[in-house]
């Protein structure tokens, strides 16, 4: 490819002089360049002493592997030198005061899909840029929609920078050779409706019911009310799931289920949920719980989970809709969602 504009000469473009879309350009810089470190480790994997080993539980109780910790210190090194007024990271228990007089903070997933490092699988990092809030403790208790930039990197065969400024979603290709990411694509827009989901199926039988008649329709394919055969992705990193998703469409689900702690899923809502349903509406696609927009919600603590249903806009409508059918309707089944039937949208 000839000519292809780096990660730096895009955000040149976009800040302009204006100082707070400064600060995001010198923090989504860091970011990026903490990336190229970390997917050094990914590739080199147990040649840099990357075994994918427990190194303990982190303050909310996670299991904690090595790649977790390292990203975590590179990531916290190339964002402690900026002009940040807070930090907020997976790995840590509470927010970092950083320079309270500083315009942004950003909340992160160093590792994302750390059950998959010793297996050869992607894994990635996610991070959200919020406005400095008058109270900078409250930093990360602003509505999803408050946030000025978000992004995620997937270290699989390539790695990959998704980058939205609330313009749109671009993609970032890490080029070896220079080690710096290059723009391979602009404007993505997820297909308004797709015939792909994921969703770990071994907690079926903990599902809501608007969940597993969701699942159950695409099961039937094209025999059941849906009508079309659906394929079934899970990788295990939400990092690769959303890349897909951003690719070719389809529907990704963490729903909540009756298992005990995940009453609200899984993923968590700050570095998580809110960056990555930032990007997908971004390009053009829905993330939700089930009942509500997930960018409306307002967090209550740092590391509280939620529900994510993202994904192709009319799949993410489907699933909705599931949600407000009455459970005695669902537990009825099928006839009630046929082409024909009552409750078809
Ligand atoms: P993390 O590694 O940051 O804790 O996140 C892992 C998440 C997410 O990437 C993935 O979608 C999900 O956990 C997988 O969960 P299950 O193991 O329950 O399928
Ligand atoms: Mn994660
Ligand atoms: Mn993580």
């Amino acid at each position: 490819m000839s000519q292809v504009l780096t990660l730096q000469e895009r955000m040149e473009g976009e800040a302009g002089s204006d100082p707070l879309r400064q600060a995001v350009k010198e923090a989504v810089a860091a970011l990026a360049q903490a990336a190229v470190d970390i997917s050094d480790l990914t590739c080199r994997g147990a040649l840099a002493g990357i075994t994918g080993q427990a190194q303990g539980r982190n303050t909310d109780g996670d299991v904690q592997k090595d790649l977790d910790v390292r990203a975590d210190q590179i990531i916290r090194d190339a964002l402690g030198k900026l002009p940040i007024a807070a930090l907020a990271s997976e790995e840590m228990a509470d927010l970092d005061i950083l320079n309270p007089g500083a315009p942004i903070c950003v909340a992160f997933d160093p590792l994302d899909g750390s059950s998959n490092i010793n297996t050869n699988m992607s894994v990635g990092t996610i991070f959200s840029i919020m406005p400095t809030p008058s109270d900078v403790n409250a930093a990360f208790k602003q509505a999803g929609s408050a946030q000025l930039a978000a992004g995620f990197v997937v270290y699989g065969p390539q790695t990959s920078l998704v980058l939205t400024l609330g313009r749109g979603v671009d993609i970032f290709t890490l080029d070896r050779v220079d080690r710096v990411f290059k723009l391979t694509g602009s404007t993505v827009q997820i297909p308004a409706e797709a015939t792909e989901f994921a969703i770990n199926a071994s907690n079926r039988r903990h599902w809501d019911l608007p969940v597993r008649a969701y699942i159950d329709e695409c099961l039937a394919g094209a025999d059941g009310p849906g009508g079309k055969n659906f394929n079934m992705r899970w990788i295990g990193s939400l990092v690769a799931e959303a890349f897909r998703i951003l690719i070719r469409g389809g529907i990704f689900l963490y729903p909540g289920d009756a298992r005990d702690g995940y009453e609200e899923g899984r993923l968590r809502l700050v570095y998580e949920a809110h960056p990555m349903a930032f990007i997908v509406e971004q390009a053009g696609g829905g993330a939700s719980t089930g009942r509500k927009r997930v960018l409306d919600i307002v967090p209550d603590s740092l590391h509280q989970r939620v529900p994510l249903i993202m994904g192709s806009i009319k799949n993410v409508q489907r699933l909705e809709h599931m949600h407000t059918v009455p459970d005695v309707a669902l537990e009825a089944n099928a006839p009630l969602f046929g082409n024909r039937g009552l409750f078809r949208v």
